[in-house]
């Protein structure tokens, strides 16, 4: 009898040990910031089926999220039900419908599996964030960050859940663009990075994954290509018109690059520029950029506030 009990507790514990090993199927997100990034990230998070909660500093940012999310699903409703406008507007009330909104983090973390954080580029920030966040959220919940160039291993140490920490880096526009980038740091567990691997593709995406590197693939690549841009016209070696149409008619590029960083948003830009250059002063990739400097210190962060390199209605 002692044996067989001993044999049903020790088939118990391993039935346990793997189901604890297995896979979260998320269903339930929170998204950390309602801006460029954040309302993108909730609208597709809502559209392929997940609830979504959107959270951000105020009502009135929120109500201009959930404005942008409405135009965008727009757009994907006009071309996924071409033939048919009344599915189409079925389409953009029941995705709008599963996304709810809050500004207090804290509050709405309790029982969902996924935050993806998208908030400023700044890791004071963002370990702040996510150290006050850890005390709320439940122990399975998955914490993701959405940071452009920082080191996800440093936000993931100010948690006391290394191992359910992972970076998930899409691109903008999150409606359109294919690609996300699963980040698995040295304590990142394998559960949590299929998890994550998962939902991206459940989302509709490509996930590709790196290591915990700078930048990881794209923008180790593509910011120092556009600062390469800013400094060809800082020397006056090309106007900024002449460099975007050279891009996207020589290169194939869909937008020029000083389209694309006023498309990014410089002050976003200029984060991710000023953090490497701390981490590497002596790399000409990574030298200030006047220009930057001075659009981002007039307020002039690109398209998102109406002027950067370029003038938006
Ligand atoms: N929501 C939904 N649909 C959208 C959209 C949005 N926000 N923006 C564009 N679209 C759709 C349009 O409706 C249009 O659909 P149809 O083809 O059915 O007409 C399609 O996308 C193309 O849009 P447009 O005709 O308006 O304009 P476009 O052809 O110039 O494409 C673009 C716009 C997709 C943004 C394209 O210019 C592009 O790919 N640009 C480069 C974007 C890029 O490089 N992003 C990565 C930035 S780096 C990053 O994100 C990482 C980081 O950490 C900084
Ligand atoms: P954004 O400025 O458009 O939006 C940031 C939002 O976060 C704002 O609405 C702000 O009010 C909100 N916010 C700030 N602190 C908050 C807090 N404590 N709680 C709740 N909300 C808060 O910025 P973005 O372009 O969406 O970028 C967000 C993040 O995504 C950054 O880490 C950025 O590097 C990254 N990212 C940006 C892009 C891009 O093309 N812009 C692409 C990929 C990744």
């Amino acid at each position: 009898m002692a044996f067989v009990t001993r044999q049903l507790v020790r088939s118990m514990s391993s039935a346990a040990a793997s189901a604890s090993a297995k896979k979260i199927t998320i269903k339930h997100v929170t998204v950390i910031g309602g801006g460029l990034m954040g309302a993108g990230i909730a609208q597709v998070a809502a559209a392929t089926g997940h609830t979504v909660v959107l959270v951000d500093q105020t009502e009135d940012i929120l109500a201009k999220s959930r404005k942008g999310i409405e135009d965008s699903l727009r757009k994907v409703a006009k071309k996924k039900f071409a033939e048919n406008p009344k599915a189409a507007d079925e389409f953009v009330a029941k995705t709008l419908s599963s996304i709810s909104s809050s500004t207090d983090a804290a509050a709405v973390v309790h029982s969902t599996d996924l935050v993806v954080e998208a908030i400023v580029e700044n890791l004071k920030v963002k370990k702040e964030f996510f150290q006050r966040l850890d005390k709320f959220a439940a122990e399975d919940t998955i914490f993701a960050s959405n940071t452009s160039s920082l080191q996800i291993t440093s936000i993931a140490n100010a948690t006391t859940r290394q191992d359910r920490f992972a970076g998930l880096h899409f691109f903008n526009p999150v409606p359109v663009m294919k690609l996300v980038e699963v980040i698995k740091t040295p304590m990142t567990s394998q559960k949590t990075f299929e998890s994550l691997m998962d939902f991206s593709r459940n989302l509709g995406k490509h996930p590709v994954s790196c290591k915990d590197t700078p930048g990881f693939i794209v923008n180790r690549l593509l910011v120092p290509y556009l600062l390469e841009a800013v400094r060809l016209y800082e020397r006056g070696d090309a106007s900024k018109e002449d460099i975007d149409v050279a891009m996207k008619l020589g290169a194939g590029y869909p937008m020029g690059p000083f389209e694309l960083l006023d498309y990014v948003g410089l002050d976003t830009t200029k984060f991710i520029l000023d953090g490497w250059h701390e981490m590497d002063s002596k790399n000409p990739l990574f030298q200030p950029s006047p220009s930057l400097s001075k659009l981002v210190g007039e307020k002039k962060m690109g398209k998102k506030s109406g002027e950067g390199f370029y003038k938006y209605k």
